[in-house]
């Protein structure tokens, strides 16, 4: 028999919304101590969270065709339209075909060396403040992180346009607070934040459409590449499509590549250089390791197998931090997900934040422990028990070049160089479309001693 999950009682529900805008991982948290199973009903609305491995296997994998993307994906659209992370379906399908053999295993390790000299970049560009007031080092890895999009996938420099970062945060601000009204603002209203938005969103577009056109001429002067970008272009027409329709297309696809590949990569760096200086110890470790392994040198290819501590690291920065710190789907048709009935239409919520801290899959779940790491050890766990990259045909597509560069750059920099936080400054933890930390990563740079 299915049987509904438990929810909050209705007298609850006005503090949840009012916890909804203020305090997101509250929200969830309070909403995991009711169960694994949870269901929130306002009028006809239904959400369901689900934080258990095998339900979070049942939504994102096996019965994947039943969920298409959800709530704040769906404000995403108003900037990425029908991009890769929002599509659905057939359209999806045909890009994820067009895209996925430039994000091949083998072709990413041929970008080894690309994304080592960025990472050498950002020691260098970091080891001018040695000595100096606080930089933000967040901001610095975001500029690393679309650095490297823009050589490995897009064989474009995007660096040369220093609008994008701050486009992206205003785009998605508006997303999010589009989100907790629950649209009950009409996005015509001339108000700043719309006003914001759209600015922003204009910038984008440029941006995407100089891209676009660079790398067409390139393409049409027989330079055809194997990058993403020129197989988005290549795929981009089809018969009888007005031209107009085929560049908001583009637009769209290479702004969502843009905006997937950079922040969550610039996140994970954030949080595990973040972690890495609160723990001594493991500052030590990864210190280590990078000596023995690199010695003086950038890493390449085959250092990424022998960085095994600093994988660890960087996964358990991910098990606490995760950037994407939540799956939004719609249930297209009525389901059961573990016996639990969920109707046609309703939101469903998979947390890796609250699922990734569930105690009775981690043990000490707050502690910052990259042991857990191990080999025999993630062997003990359930497969869906730690989900940073998402799960099943949605699974994140640039995930080998995103524990590439958060790997490189995690060894390098905490081999050459000594930061620490600004006193007084306390990390904490922005849930946007990724998980921002709030005024960015205060920290000041000394020479190892
Ligand atoms: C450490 C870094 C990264 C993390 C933690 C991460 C995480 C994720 C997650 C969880 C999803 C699934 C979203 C869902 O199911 O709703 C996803 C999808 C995606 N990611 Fe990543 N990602 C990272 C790096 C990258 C990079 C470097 C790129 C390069 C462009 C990228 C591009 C994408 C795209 C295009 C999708 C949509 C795939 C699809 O739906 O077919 N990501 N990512």
């Amino acid at each position: 028999m299915r049987i509904d999950p438990p929810g909050p009682p209705v007298r609850a529900l006005p503090g949840l919304l009012r916890k909804l805008a203020v305090d997101r991982l509250g929200m969830m948290r309070d909403a995991a101590r009711l169960g694994d199973a949870v269901r929130v009903s306002m009028g006809p609305k239904k959400l369901y969270i689900f934080n258990r491995p095998d339900y979070a296997k049942h939504v994102l994998a096996d019965n994947s065709a039943n969920y298409h993307k959800g709530i704040g994906l769906v404000q995403a659209r108003r900037v990425l339209g029908d991009g890769l992370l929002t599509s659905d379906g057939e359209v999806w399908r045909r890009q994820r075909r067009a895209v996925q053999p430039a994000f091949k295993p083998g072709r990413i390790n041929q970008q080894a060396s690309a994304v080592a000299e960025e990472a050498a970049k950002l020691v260098a560009l970091l080891r001018g403040h040695e000595g100096g007031g606080p930089v933000d080092v967040l901001q610095e890895v975001t500029g690393l992180t679309l650095g490297v999009l823009g050589r490995t996938l897009l064989d474009s420099d995007v660096t040369a346009h220093d609008s994008l970062a701050h486009a992206f945060e205003e785009v998605q601000d508006q997303a999010m607070l589009e989100m907790v009204t629950q649209g009950m603002v009409p996005s015509w209203l001339p108000l700043p934040p719309q006003a914001r938005f759209r600015r922003a969103r204009r910038e984008l577009y440029r941006v995407a459409d100089l891209l676009v056109a660079d790398r067409t001429a390139r393409m049409a002067d027989g330079e055809p590449g194997d990058d993403a970008l020129s197989r988005i272009i290549a795929a981009a027409g089809r018969p009888g499509e007005a031209p107009d329709r085929v560049r908001r297309r583009l637009r769209e696809e290479l702004v969502t590549l843009l905006l997937a590949g950079h922040e969550t990569t610039a996140s994970t760096l954030g949080w595990t250089l973040h972690l890495i200086e609160r723990h001594p110890e493991v500052r030590d470790a990864v210190r280590a390791e990078a000596r023995a392994v690199l010695g003086d040198r950038v890493p390449d290819v085959d250092d990424l197998h022998r960085l095994t501590y600093t994988t660890m690291v960087v996964q358990e920065a991910m098990r606490l931090y995760p950037p994407v710190w939540v799956l939004p789907r719609v249930a297209q048709r009525r389901d059961e997900v573990g016996g639990y009935a969920v109707s046609a239409k309703a939101d469903v919520l998979i947390c890796p934040y609250i699922m990734h801290r569930n105690p009775s899959l981690w043990d000490a779940p707050e502690r910052f422990d990259p042991g857990r790491f191990e080999p025999q050890l993630v062997a003990t766990r359930p497969r869906y028990a730690y989900i940073p990259f998402g799960a099943g045909p949605r699974f994140c597509v640039g995930s080998n070049l995103g524990m590439m560069e958060a790997v490189f750059v995690t060894a390098l920099v905490t081999r050459d160089l000594d930061l620490r936080t600004v006193p007084g400054h306390d990390a904490v933890a922005e849930p946007m479309l990724s998980l921002r930390m709030r005024g960015g990563l205060p920290m000041t740079v000394h020479p190892v001693s």
